[in-house]
């Protein structure tokens, strides 16, 4: 039975994955459809989103739907989602009425609300997620909170292009971490690890120190995703072995979770690891392998000009693919709920 969130890859099984996938091919060779008419949808933004909004958008149109844009503290009131909390502060109303009153009007909801970046211990519970999941009368969409996983789609559907197949199950897959002068929210590594392990992908994560290991939930996915499809894990700090023979690299930055609330000492720790960007040497270690990211990208920072620029990379192609994938899953959940 098809879950009635679509809030991680995980919660999803093996072949509800894959009819997504399915159906995203379809939408991408057909654009148009009336799955979604006459409906609607929430999206609620806690954060900046250039891809993200404009797929969610204009997928739910291309389907006959109706997309609601709302950004909690700009242009909608300020939401409490403590429970017992006397509301005398800068929140204006609670979750509970908001998830609520948006369920009367629209047909599902999207999320979007990365981690404080204070205390990981708080933020790891996804909070805001799961309070509108928990109110909601209807299907809630994580559209990147502590994981991202209609990235997570978009990916591999670019990779079963490249590749020609839907079994992923081989090949070398490279996580590799990349400076940023920032510490960056480690949902898109996460959901990384999670959907190459899925699909039976040798993966190996690299990073400069144990510090940047990712969360032992996405740890412990990941272990429990190689045990059932035959993949492998490697967790390497060195560049020239991880590289070696990859069929893909995909790269992104995080801050180091041991750091979370004191990120002074982190900076320099960071900062000795600007070597790690993505060139044209690394990527001639690989297996012709490709490379992606899920955008932004700070160009000569994580990655060179000429790796962008290279037809080895398929970012564009992810890119694409949200709104394909994302009008997969509008369409599933809508469905599943009659
Ligand atoms: N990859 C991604 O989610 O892009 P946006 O932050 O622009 O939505």
């Amino acid at each position: 039975m098809t879950p009635r969130h679509f809030l991680n890859t995980q919660d999803w099984s093996r072949p509800d994955l894959d009819a997504l996938l399915l159906q995203a091919a379809a939408f991408k060779r057909d654009k148009l459809g009336d799955q979604l008419k006459g409906r609607s949808i929430a999206l609620v933004f806690f954060n900046p989103s250039m891809r993200t909004r404009t797929s969610f958008e204009l997928g739910a149109f291309q389907l006959g739907a109706h997309a609601v844009v709302l950004q909690p503290g700009k242009d909608a009131w300020p939401i409490e989602f403590d429970l017992g909390t006397v509301m005398d502060g800068d929140t204006e109303e609670h979750i509970a009425e908001v998830a609520q009153v948006l369920g009367r009007y629209v047909d599902l909801i999207g999320v979007r609300a990365f981690p404080k970046f204070v205390d990981w211990s708080i933020d790891r519970q996804d909070r805001v997620l799961e309070s509108f999941a928990k109110y909601s009368p209807v299907p809630v969409i994580n559209m990147e909170t502590i994981t991202h996983p209609c990235q997570e789609l978009a990916h591999v559907m670019a990779l079963q292009e490249h590749f020609g197949t839907s079994d992923l199950r081989g090949r070398k897959f490279v996580l590799t971490w990349t400076y940023h002068p920032k510490p960056l929210n480690t949902a898109v590594a996460n959901s990384a690890l999670t959907i190459a392990t899925r699909m039976g992908m040798d993966v190996t994560l690299l990073c400069p120190t144990l510090e940047y290991i990712l969360d032992e939930r996405y740890m412990g996915w990941a272990a429990q995703n190689v045990a059932e499809s035959g993949g492998s894990l490697a967790v390497s700090h060195d560049i020239d072995s991880a590289y070696a023979g990859a069929d893909v690299v995909y790269a992104k930055s995080w801050g180091a979770l041991p750091y979370f609330g004191n990120w002074a000492p982190e900076k320099p720790i960071r900062d000795r690891y600007r070597h790690f960007i993505v060139d044209e040497a690394k990527m001639a270690r690989t297996n012709d392998g490709v490379f992606s990211h899920c955008l932004p990208l700070r160009r000569n920072v994580k990655a060179t000009d000429a790796v962008m620029d290279s037809p080895r990379c398929i970012a564009i192609n992810e890119a694409e693919n949200r709104l394909h994938v994302q009008k997969a899953i509008m369409a599933a959940l809508v469905k599943s709920q009659g």
